[in-house]
């Protein structure tokens, strides 16, 4: 007990003295792609490759998807210092090859690690090795580091308790590690909400995911989302809950499914890493993903995740405040039925969350703009009917005239 004890005060005293994270880091959502949710531990040098091309040609990088992250399984093991050994078969040319090819395109690159023994494939993890680890990932020029928490509790470890306290120890360790490596990289905590990030993250990492692993499937989406409420006040520049990465694009859903998931990240002011195959995007998923005026939502320089307004059962109201007075408004449609609801764009002008207020600003000064159909709505009355498919959403921008 009372080496716990001791243990608790020594983490509390290293997290507040030395606290230091890359700041200026991910001050909107960070925008990007990873290999995980499509091609799991099937990575390769030339996927890898040719996904920083299509990013490029497609128009993704304009939208502003920047970072290039490779998850699990580039690595094999460890040689006798103790250094990181490469997957050579996949990645015959090594890593700095690879980040030179993603900078020469105007691209940032990424990579993935584990607060434990091992990776969650199984692949040798961080523990012990996150100074050595981190000068690897500076020499071969990484600008995100994922960081996941299997094999980090329970019986592999063998001194910490399986606890909070681990966990900011753990990850305050490795952000320590990149911090004195000297190369900004922005440090993506990935475990899984557990030890509610949110509460003692803020200076450990930029994003820290809320929630178990995403599944490209309708209700997987709902689960992860209804997640998410309450948690807004957590969120800011350099700071952000991450409901876990993307699936537009992956098959599981309908394309108005992936509107409404593509919508709803905007609205969190999710990291928007997308995770589906860049190459053979069809037109309808690429105008998802690069509707820059949904995007725009998500990158506002306020940095304000939406929050839910009303909640009606199968019905939901989201809000989004952003720079400039203006603001979004998210109407959801959970139901498998068409829905015709009544939106009075006067009373929407007015609400005010629980943590932050706005003056009472005048519908007048307002023009309203549909986000999907890219039009100004003609408002000649303040309150308007809406239809909304089954599983979608309507979103509108409040733009200051
Ligand atoms: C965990 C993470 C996923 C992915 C896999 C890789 O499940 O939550 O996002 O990184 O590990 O093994």
């Amino acid at each position: 007990m009372m080496k716990q004890n001791l243990w608790i005060v020594a983490v509390f005293f290293f997290v507040n003295v030395s606290a230091q994270k890359f700041d200026n880091l991910a001050q909107t959502p960070p925008m990007g792609w990873n290999s995980w949710n499509k091609f799991n531990c099937d990575v390769s040098e030339v996927l890898i490759m040719e996904m920083a091309d299509a990013i490029v040609s497609s128009g993704m990088k304009d939208a502003g998807y920047e970072y290039v992250v490779i998850d699990d399984c580039w690595q094999v093991g460890r040689d006798k210092n103790g250094e990181i050994i490469v997957d050579k078969d996949r990645f015959p040319k090594g890593m700095k090859y690879l980040a030179d090819y993603i900078h020469s395109k105007g691209l940032k690159f990424g990579i993935y690690s584990c607060a434990g023994i091992y990776t969650c494939q199984g692949r040798p993890g961080g523990r012990g090795h996150e100074f050595q680890d981190a000068r690897t990932y500076a020499s071969w020029g990484v600008d995100y580091l994922k960081y996941d928490w299997c094999y980090a509790t329970g019986k592999d470890v063998k001194t910490a308790p399986s606890s909070k306290e681990h966990a900011i120890y753990s990850y305050s360790t490795m952000r320590d590690a990149l911090y004195a490596a000297g190369r900004p990289v922005v440090f993506s905590i990935c475990d899984w909400g557990f030890q509610q990030p949110w509460e003692w993250a803020g200076d450990v990492g930029h994003l820290w995911r809320t929630y178990h692993d995403i599944k490209d499937r309708w209700a997987s989406l709902l689960i992860i989302f209804d997640k998410q409420k309450g948690l807004e006040k957590y969120a800011g520049p350099g700071h952000w809950n991450d409901p876990d990465m993307l699936e537009v694009g992956n098959g599981g859903m309908t394309i108005e499914e992936y509107k409404t998931h593509f919508s709803l990240w905007c609205m969190l002011a999710a990291p928007l890493m997308t995770g589906n195959d860049i190459r053979e995007m069809t037109p309808e998923i690429k105008d998802i993903l690069t509707n820059k005026e949904i995007i725009a939502l998500n990158q506002d320089t306020l940095g304000k995740q939406g929050f839910c307004y009303r909640d009606n059962g199968n019905y939901e109201i989201w809000i989004k405040k952003l720079g400039n007075n203006e603001r979004a408004v998210c109407l959801l449609n959970r139901s498998d039925e068409i829905k015709n609801v009544q939106v009075d764009f006067k009373v929407l002008l007015t609400v005010n969350s629980t943590y932050w207020k706005l003056e009472p600003y005048k519908l007048e000064d307002y023009k309203v703009r549909d986000l999907w159909e890219h039009k100004e709505l003609s408002m000649k009355e303040s309150t308007i009917y809406v239809e909304i498919p089954p599983h979608s959403v309507k979103v509108f921008r409040y733009n200051k005239k």
